[in-house]
């Protein structure tokens, strides 16, 4: 990350604080009057971005008096806006030997080892700067993004809301508090709410199945929609769960913007700690859910409804998505060699492609070459799923598949049906409605040449939550 001054006046401040600081560290020593005047000098002149003038008076005054952590500062400071790193950790370590407490060097050495992507050596200064300045803003903004870099999100949030407090001036705290409210939401938010086929199929199921009177849940409820879609609809109480703390701000902040708090209450909770009595008055008559990623399985949909059909659902309840299929497909999805780019060879990369390894394709947007028809992967009733599945006991079936054309088979792409109701369904494959999700690709730990209407046992294997594809 980088933690840098865009401009002098954002750096402006800073200076000011600084030279506060130095002033008073200097009044208490004799004879400096001088060294006060350059180092004032210096700094001014680093305010307007007279880098190399300030650097020179600095350099003049560490000459002169060999004890002043002020002056290794202020020329750590520019050597290490130059991006001179050596001289300017040099130039910190020094005035700090001097001063183990200096506050300037420790913010300056912090800030310079959070650009260098040492978050960890950046907290030793920060905490020496915290005990010694509890109440100082510019320690805790940089303690939070130190914790930011750590992925310590919710300390890091502590931190810049306390910076907040002790100034409310302070530029970049706003920013740096979006950008961990985005960090803690993942962006597929915004294409999934906007993937119409999805929405309309959802509330289409939903207007269909609520009754008056009914209790409602809805698991991973994101901003609340399909709770709302309930309401609307006519629940007389939806009871919905977001285990997202950002998340779940968010949901309770569109329910009231919306008008539908008395209708909806809200938990920041997993699902799996819901309890009949303590969260929800009664059972549930419906269960709405979309609790799923590319594959189906890999956000928990299966123990997360597992649980709400054994424990939370009144006898006679519905799901909302009632079952779903996986749908998979053998293929030739070329992995580009790194042997010659512009003349380098970058193979050594090559060998992180592990067999095995999977990622997010939208296939009609890749070259690819389809080996087989699509075939059926799983599928799952979700008012009736199989009883757990950990690592160690992996459930093994296996495809026959023809092979549709000649190629070299190394991949298995995978996506979904989710059946809503009896009557209506969305998909996620490359040819479905539903776009937001593109498919996800297995990689086969061994390829396989296939000749036109060869036959391929594909043994697949699944736990709870992922996938495994061999031939
Ligand atoms: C794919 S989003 C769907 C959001 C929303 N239901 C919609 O349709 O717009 C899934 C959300 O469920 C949450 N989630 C997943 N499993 C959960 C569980 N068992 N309990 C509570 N939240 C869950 C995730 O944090 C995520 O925000």
């Amino acid at each position: 990350m980088v933690i840098g001054f865009e401009s002098t006046e954002a750096a402006l401040p800073f200076f000011n604080g600084w030279v506060l600081m130095s002033v008073c560290y200097l009044a208490g020593k004799p004879n400096m009057k001088k060294v006060i005047s350059k180092l004032l000098q210096a700094r001014e002149l680093q305010a307007k971005g007279d880098l190399k003038a300030a650097a020179d008076l600095f350099e003049t005054c560490m000459l002169e008096n060999h004890d002043e952590p002020a002056a290794f500062t202020g020329w750590a400071e520019i050597c290490a806006s130059r991006g001179l790193v050596e001289e300017g950790l040099r130039g910190f370590d020094e005035a700090l030997r001097l001063e183990g407490t200096y506050l300037p060097a420790l913010l300056g050495r912090a800030r310079l080892l959070l650009d260098l992507g040492e978050p960890e050596a950046a907290m030793e200064d920060l905490e020496v700067a915290e005990n010694t300045n509890p109440d100082d803003a510019d320690v805790m903004v940089l303690k939070g993004y130190a914790l930011l870099d750590l992925h310590w999100n919710k300390d890091a949030a502590a931190c810049f809301r306390r910076a907040m407090a002790l100034n409310p001036n302070l530029p970049g705290i706003e920013e740096a508090l979006a950008r961990l409210g985005s960090e803690s939401i993942p962006l597929w938010h915004f294409t999934m709410l906007v993937d119409h086929a999805r929405n309309q199929a959802y509330r289409e199921v939903i207007e269909r199945a609520v009754k008056p009177g009914m209790h409602v849940l809805d698991i991973g409820a994101g901003t609340g929609l399909l709770s709302m879609m309930a309401a609307k609809a006519g629940a007389e109480l939806v009871t919905c769960v977001e285990m997202g703390k950002e998340m779940a701000s968010v949901a309770q902040r569109v329910i009231a913007l919306n008008g539908y708090e008395d209708q909806i209450r809200m938990f920041n909770l997993h699902s799996g700690w819901l309890r009949v009595g303590e969260h929800l008055p009664r059972k549930v008559d419906i269960v709405v859910s979309e609790i799923v990623d590319a594959a189906l399985l890999g956000e928990g949909v299966l123990p997360s409804l597992r649980h709400a059909w054994s424990s939370l659902a009144a006898p006679g309840a519905r799901m909302i998505p009632a079952s779903a299929t996986v749908h998979g497909m053998l293929l030739n999805l070329p992995v580009a060699s790194l042997k010659d780019v512009e003349g380098f060879d970058l193979s050594v990369l090559e060998s992180y492609h592990y067999p095995g390894g999977s990622r997010n394709v939208r296939l009609n947007q890749e070259k690819h070459q389809a080996l087989s028809e699509p075939f059926v992967v799983g599928e799952f009733d979700f008012t009736d799923i199989p009883p757990a599945v950990h690592d160690e006991q992996r459930i093994h079936t296996t495809a026959v598949l023809k092979a549709s054309s000649q190629g070299c088979a190394n991949a298995v792409v995978v996506w979904f049906t989710l059946h809503l109701d009896s009557i209506t369904s969305v998909g996620s494959g490359p040819n479905d409605s539903m776009d937001h999700w593109g498919q996800l690709c297995y990689f086969l730990p061994q390829e396989i040449h296939v000749e036109q209407g060869q036959e391929i046992t594909l043994h697949i294997s699944r736990n709870d939550t992922r996938w495994w594809f061999r031939v």
